[in-house]
């Protein structure tokens, strides 16, 4: 009886043929009639040798869920619940009742759950070591068995019969019944299906045996196998073949995730096995849960409108295209709605002008077509699509086109489909005024979770797990006053306050550095977050002023403060002892610098969003967020590009912080050679105009694809970007800047027009430069560029700043 596991196991091949067993009577513990449990003391009913406990959790501040759970880890990881949809309050009891009855009451004594025990009176409950919680008769056979009634998860020696079938939660810790099923139906066939949601029933099967009249039992077997076999006992599919070396030493589970993914689990039971974290075995299905889903109807993996993307990892994440927004920003997988007003039907090309498109390669909704046109250009694909109403989505490939429409559905990214998604978006005014404040919080999480990206290597993965449960643990005790907050928020801002030791944990020791300047190092870094993993980068500064403290909180306020889609967003800060740190959103396509001076030349049309991007982000920091802020030190290495190629400025916010503009020698100043303004070496003020200069360089570089000073040109007319351009517009001979970039030469009317911008922007004097706002409207064509006066002098000082 030292180990009732191996005795069940010697019982095991009995046990199957025996449609009701004696179970019971191997379990040390009987709980005896009258026994409960209340919600709210700790108190839970253990196995024999105390792996499993069946007891209350408390899985939101004042929600608790009747669950077993593997009472040994400190994760308490929960493998079956009663009452998942129906969460229990503070004072409701579960019950074996005198006359025979096992109840979950809530405390007025109302009934929320009960088992079924088929009408005869319980005698006594065990709690086995197996995991299997059971009721028992007089005669001790088995009335009811929670290993009958599985919700998503099943454990080494559990089977499941016909018409069994697990069903996904809603979400990592939310235990409703969600969007997924695996069931062994009574016809033998084994499959994975994606749910009506809200209901239960089935709607597409995207993984299954096709064991229609011969499958019989899916059996999760001691060696960690879990396979399909027929009535006479052959093994029909091994459904996971994953082997466990040295079992013993592991707690195993298997379990149909929120995500759809049907995974197999193991967690040392010592810490000379391994990590103590659950660690996820090479085998689950489907392989590519991304590009299973094909129902014509429902969202598929990720809900309508966002798309699916397997990560190195191997799981799929969820995100929303540019222009749309988490339907729910907690629900990953529920969805995104378009942040902007739809095209208006009625108003022809007038409205059409109002939108544009951002391209996405391998991006796809294989399922929301109404059109498709073959033999045509990519061009003509556009316009068709600008031009139609119904329009949201224009994919094309070698000459075809397809239109689509709202919602979109079973969208996912997979890059060997060689598709071009052309996503149709409102540039005027493109987003929907909030409805009210709360929302605004909302806004906040999104960002959180659309930068979600999960992990590649499984060491580095199962450190993560390991800490997000640490975190979710602590977290949970900290839950009393609001759900979504994890840790103090600055007052006023979303944003977080960190401890050093977190920060120190979430970049695994400050080990993988992004980049380095010379008052600050960047680091990568990963934080758990409800349903995955979102990566942040932390830049840690160096060269704090001592008394800076007041300074710091002030100025964190005010790039916390700062909310726009051109900007790396603040998460949050740690201010302790000597150490300052800042906590943003990772940027997944590094910086411009790299992206317009690596290998290729960008394509001219993503050139032109990023100097767009840029400048909106520079017009919102200058005039449109409450403390106006400039950057001072605006250069492709601050300007970072996300999943969607957006420019979004960096470090913004800092100039104060690092007291330079106090000291203004040569060494203080906060800028980049070759990008700072004239004015900084004399003693006028500083002002925003500092940063229209840096821009009007940065703009350069984005036309020409090269950097302002290049010392290794032959021609040293050619050394300076900035002088070469001059002199090339002068002689009316851009095309021989544009070099062989038939893209950019084809453009000559917006290529000259941005030049002459980037040539006032560039002025010497800093009131003949314009300010952002213009600039942006210079931009866009909402205001006329007049050629710059030493280079046609009739129209000199013809620009008001
Ligand atoms: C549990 O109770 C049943 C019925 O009263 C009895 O047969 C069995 O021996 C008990 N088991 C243990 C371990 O006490
Ligand atoms: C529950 O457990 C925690 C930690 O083990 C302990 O701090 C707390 O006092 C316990 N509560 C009750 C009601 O026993
Ligand atoms: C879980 O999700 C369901 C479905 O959206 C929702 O109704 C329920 O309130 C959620 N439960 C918790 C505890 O958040
Ligand atoms: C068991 O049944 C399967 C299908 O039901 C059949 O293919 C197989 O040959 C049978 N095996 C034996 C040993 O009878
Ligand atoms: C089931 O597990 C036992 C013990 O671990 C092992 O000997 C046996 O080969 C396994 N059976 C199958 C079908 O894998
Ligand atoms: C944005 O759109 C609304 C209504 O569509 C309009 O009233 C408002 O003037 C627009 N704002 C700007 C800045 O274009």
């Amino acid at each position: 009886m030292e180990n009732p596991l191996r005795y069940l196991l010697l019982l095991l091949p009995l046990l199957l043929l025996l449609p009701v067993s004696s179970i019971a009577q191997s379990s040390g513990n009987n709980i005896t009639l009258g026994s409960s449990l209340t919600a709210r003391d700790n108190d839970s009913w253990a196995s024999p040798s105390g792996e499993f406990a069946i007891g209350f959790q408390e899985i939101i501040p004042g929600g608790f869920l009747l669950a077993i759970w593997f009472d040994k880890i400190p994760e308490k990881t929960i493998v079956w619940s009663a009452n998942g949809d129906n969460l229990v309050q503070t004072g409701s009891r579960v019950e074996l009742t005198s006359n025979g009855k096992f109840v979950l009451n809530d405390p007025s004594g109302k009934e929320v759950w009960r088992a079924d025990s088929g009408g005869i009176g319980i005698s006594y409950a065990a709690m086995l070591d197996t995991g299997n919680f059971v009721l028992a008769s007089q005669e001790s056979s088995n009335l009811w068995e929670s290993f009958n009634h599985p919700t998503d998860t099943i454990l080494p020696t559990q089977i499941l019969n016909l018409g069994s079938q697990l069903v996904a939660r809603f979400l990592e810790t939310n235990y409703s019944n969600g969007r997924f099923m695996f069931a062994l139906q009574s016809d033998g066939n084994l499959v994975l299906y994606t749910t009506d949601f809200p209901m239960d029933s089935n709607n597409f099967a995207y993984w299954s045996t096709q064991t229609m009249d011969s499958g019989f039992q899916v059996i999760f077997n001691q060696s960690g196998r879990i396979y399909l076999i027929g009535s006479n006992r052959s093994i029909l599919n091994d459904v996971l073949s994953n082997e466990v070396n040295m079992r013993e030493d592991f707690y195993q589970r298997a379990i149909l995730e929120y995500d759809g993914v049907f995974r197999q689990y193991v967690y040392p039971k010592s810490a000379a096995s391994g990590t103590m974290a659950w660690s996820s075995l090479s085998k689950f299905i489907p392989e590519n849960i991304c590009t299973s889903i094909g129902a014509s109807t429902g969202g598929g993996a990720c809900g309508f409108n966002s798309y699916c993307r397997l990560g190195d990892d191997q799981r799929p994440s969820c995100h929303c295209p540019p222009g749309y927004t988490w339907l729910d920003p907690l629900d990953s997988l529920g969805g995104c709605r378009q942040n902007f007003v739809q095209q208006r039907c009625d108003a022809g090309a007038q409205e059409a002008d109002l939108f544009d498109f951002s391209e996405m390669l391998g991006v796809d909704w294989p399922y929301a077509d109404y059109q498709h046109f073959k033999g045509v250009t990519q061009d003509w694909c556009r316009e068709a699509c600008l031009g139609d109403c119904f329009c949201a989505v224009a994919i094309f490939r070698d000459g075809d086109c397809w239109k689509k429409k709202v919602p979109l559905s079973n969208g996912r990214y997979d890059l060997s489909n060689e598709r071009r998604a052309m996503i149709k978006v409102r540039t005027d005014n493109s987003t929907l005024p909030p409805i009210d404040e709360g929302s605004k919080g909302k806004d906040q999480s999104t960002l959180i979770l659309t930068g979600s990206v999960l992990l590649s290597s499984s060491a580095f993965f199962n450190f993560l797990l390991l800490l997000a449960i640490v975190l979710f643990i602590r977290r949970c005790k900290h839950r009393k006053t609001s759900v979504l907050q994890t840790s103090p928020a600055m007052e006023g801002t979303n944003l977080r306050s960190f401890t050093y030791k977190e920060l120190e944990e979430a970049t695994n020791g400050f080990r993988d550095e992004l980049g380095r300047g010379a008052f600050a190092t960047v680091y990568k870094g990963a934080l758990p977050h409800d349903d995955g993993i979102n990566l942040i980068a932390v830049k840690k500064l160096e060269r704090m002023e001592k008394e800076g403290d007041k300074e710091f909180g002030a100025e964190v306020k005010a790039i916390g403060r700062t909310n726009h889609k051109n900007l790396v967003q603040l998460l949050g800060y740690c201010n302790e002892g000597q150490h300052r740190l800042l906590v943003y959103e990772f940027m997944s396509n590094g910086s411009l610098a790299t992206f317009l001076f690596g290998n290729s030349r960008p394509d001219w049309c993503k050139r032109t969003r990023i100097i767009l991007g840029t400048a909106r982000g520079l017009l919102y920091l200058h005039e449109e967020c409450s403390t106006q802020i400039i950057h001072c030190d605006i250069k492709p290495q601050n300007i970072l590009l996300d999943d969607f190629l957006t420019a979004r400025i960096s470090d913004f916010g800092l100039a104060k912080l690092l007291k330079t503009d106090q000291t203004r020698t040569m060494t203080g100043i906060r800028g980049t050679k070759g990008y700072v303004a004239p004015e900084w070496f004399k003693t006028v003020p500083v002002t925003a105009k500092v940063d229209v200069y840096s821009f009007g360089i940065v703009l350069l570089e984005i036309i020409f694809c090269r950097k302002n000073f290049e010392p290794d040109v032959r021609d040293e007319s050619q050394m300076i970007l900035a002088d070469w351009v001059q002199d090339g517009y002068k002689e009316k001979r851009l095309d021989l800047l544009a070099g062989n970039d038939e893209e950019t030469f084809g453009d000559m009317e917006r290529l000259e027009k941005f030049v002459m911008i980037a040539i006032w922007c560039t002025r010497e004097d800093p009131s003949q430069r314009p300010t952002m706002k213009k600039v942006v409207q210079m931009l866009e064509g909402a205001a006329e560029v007049s050629i710059p006066p030493d280079l046609f002098f009739s129209y000199a000082s013809s620009i008001q700043c």
